[in-house]
């Protein structure tokens, strides 16, 4: 612990900071988990699930997402969009931790594509998005966020490809606080859920545009994004491939030709 702050997030931290309904754990197996049971069982719009420990987090791709005690934020906020809007909620995340990022100080931050935040070019957050349905109707949606603010990656095979916020301002960064101004980004972003704006902020935050990628085994030039978040790719022959998610690979520009 350095400078006497928090390192253990807490209730009554919490309660101090939020409005909305809230459950908050020490431990849990997974935010989304908990607040997908949740929505089940009728939670309003804007209800929240935080936890300072994660021990089956879950990221995209059926992926494991590391949340050790202390050192992130990990929160799945229950939404009730209108199905339209459902590929902006993605949208709204990135852009909303990349807000709260730049709000942090940090300079160099980017979205690349489709809802990862970077700091110089290395991952501080990732975003999981899961709609409910019950048939054809949308229930809701979780928005699960995890931020990597005191994470120690440099034993880690993930030091060339993550980060964590306080490596990067360089100050202590207290929990509660980054919470409280993300969810007020939230806040702005899902208000503005139905407005073209978060489609051309979110694409103008974007730094996969113009660079040699490779998406689910196509290699190409990362040449748009569509409203609905789909990649739109160039191949060597020309032709234009469209990617909804996947993993990103992105390439120095001159591996194309070979
Ligand atoms: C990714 O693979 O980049 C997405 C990671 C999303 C992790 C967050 S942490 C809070 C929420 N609960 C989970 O189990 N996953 C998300």
């Amino acid at each position: 612990m350095q400078n006497g702050a928090e390192v253990t997030l807490s209730q009554k931290l919490l309660e101090q900071r939020l409005t909305r309904p809230f459950k908050y754990f020490d431990r849990v197996e997974s935010t989304n988990d908990v607040a997908k049971a949740w929505l089940a069982t009728g939670a309003p719009e804007g209800a929240l699930v935080l936890a300072n420990e994660q021990t089956r987090g879950r990221g995209r791709k059926g992926r494991d997402w590391h949340s050790p005690p202390n050192v992130a934020l990990a929160l799945s906020l229950i939404l009730k969009p209108d199905s339209a809007f459902l590929p902006r909620l993605n949208m709204i995340a990135a852009l909303s931790v990349y807000d709260l990022v730049r709000e942090c100080g940090c300079e160099d931050v980017g979205i690349k594509w489709p809802n990862d935040v970077q700091v110089n070019g290395l991952k501080v957050s990732g975003v999981l998005p899961e709609a409910v349905w019950e048939g054809d109707q949308l229930r809701g949606a979780i928005l699960g966020i995890g931020v990597n603010v005191r994470m120690d990656f440099s034993g880690s095979e993930l030091r060339h490809s993550a980060i964590s916020l306080e490596a990067v301002v360089k100050r202590r960064l207290e929990r509660s606080e980054l919470i409280a101004s993300l969810l007020r980004r939230i806040d702005y972003w899902y208000a503005h859920i139905a407005s073209a704006t978060v489609y051309s902020t979110w694409k103008a935050r974007l730094n996969t545009l113009n660079q040699a990628v490779a998406v689910e085994g196509v290699k190409g030039v990362a040449l748009d994004v569509t409203a609905d978040g789909a990649l739109l790719i160039r191949d060597e022959k020309g032709h234009i491939h469209q990617s909804g998610t996947g993993d990103l690979i992105v390439y120095a520009i001159d591996s194309l030709d070979k």
